[in-house]
């Protein structure tokens, strides 16, 4: 509602509708409120790994990978460890509630205020190893947070009047009474409700939705996520198999065409591509069945196999050629495979787990 005069009668403040601020700050308002939505429907309704924590990259697995080095870790492990999954609930609530006031206007500061404190959250978690600070991505979501509380929405395409409208309608006639004024309290917990209630609602039926809408992958959504909740965007595992040449996820197994199912892949492959990205077939140490895995040439004859799963927060490592490393995107974890997978650098220092191979025929096997 663009400009509504209730809205600007009302005393906020802010940016006025039409004005170059209010105008400049949408495309800020709408990403940072798109993107903490989705963040938070992903989070609770459409990556089953987030909530379940018995994956490797479930909230518990990022928690206990924040443990490590955050200033939190005290409250980390004393409190949001053992209620883990009450905690991803709740994360991905407020990601939600943040992104629909934002977006809507409703209860606008509160909710921009909720986002710069979600930032600085993820920040002091999930980005506080990462060096230099600039890779990480919550401080500026945080402080695109702080700009919004700051200046207001300006009445620029804003819920809030109409919401009024609705809950505390003007008389009708000529010789109605005037109506009793409605405090800034009761306005304001009225928008705190709705938009409490829409962002439990919308939780709910999300997956419901997605699943009504999108048939054909309602059966394919599990996408190792992870990452940081930072910025709530929460990485995506990439699927498909072969190489894993520079950033992109290994995955898919069965590429090797070998002739055991613990075979992985073909030295030739592996020589020519660098990296091979598998499926790690079963329980092998602390891999699980199902988690990606990658094997990289060293040069001179020698392979070496890895779960691919990050040990700081879940996501899936690449392989950098250049630099002959496995480098996670979401943090910039860094592990060697010369050194048996140990991190060099980023927010880790619990080294990949290593997978044993043989290698007979020209074909990489692993040892169960
Ligand atoms: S998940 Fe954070 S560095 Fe890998």
């Amino acid at each position: 509602m663009p400009g509504s005069r209730q809205g600007q009668s009302q005393g906020r403040s802010g940016p006025s509708a039409g004005s170059i601020a209010a105008s400049a700050l949408l495309p800020l308002r709408l990403f940072a409120g798109f993107t903490f939505l989705y963040a938070g429907i992903d989070k609770i309704a459409l990556d089953p790994t987030f909530l379940d924590l018995t994956s490797r990259t479930s909230i518990l697995a990022q928690l206990q990978g924040y443990a490590h080095a955050s200033p939190l870790a005290p409250l980390i492990t004393a409190v949001a460890i053992p209620n883990a999954w009450l905690m991803g609930v709740l994360i991905a609530l407020a990601e939600i509630a943040v992104g629909l006031g934002v977006l809507s206007g409703i209860a606008f500061r509160a909710a921009a205020w909720g986002g710069a404190g979600l930032s600085l959250l993820f920040f002091l978690t999930a980005s506080w190893s990462v060096h230099p600070y600039y890779y990480g991505q919550d401080l500026p979501y945080g402080l695109g947070f702080v700009t919004l509380a700051i200046a207001g929405h300006g009445d620029l395409y804003v819920l809030g009047p109409w919401l009024d409208r609705q809950f505390f309608p003007a008389p009708r006639g000529r010789h109605a009474p005037a109506p009793a004024p409605v405090s800034a309290e009761r306005r304001h917990l009225l928008h705190a409700g709705v938009l409490g209630l829409s962002a439990i609602v919308l939780a709910v039926v999300a997956r419901p939705l997605h699943d009504l809408l999108m048939p054909a992958s309602a059966t394919g959504l599990s996408g190792g996520s992870a990452g940081g909740t930072g910025g709530g965007t929460g990485s995506t595992v990439p699927a498909g198999g072969g190489s894993a040449s520079s950033s992109s996820g290994p995955a898919a197994s069965s590429a090797a065409g070998g002739s055991s199912p613990l075979a992985i892949a073909t030295t030739a492959a592996v020589v020519q591509a660098g990296a091979y990205g598998f499926q790690v077939p079963t329980a092998i140490g602390n891999a699980a069945p199902g988690d990606p895995g990658v094997v990289v040439s060293l040069g001179s004859g020698k392979f070496a196999a890895f779960d691919a799963v990050c040990t700081h927060a879940g996501c899936t490592v690449g392989f950098d050629p250049q630099a002959v490393m496995l480098v996670c995107p979401c943090h910039g974890a860094e592990f060697d495979p010369r050194n048996n997978g140990q991190p060099v650098a980023g927010p880790t220092n619990v080294p990949l787990t290593a997978l044993p191979i043989s290698i007979q025929g020209g074909e990489i096997t692993l040892r169960a």
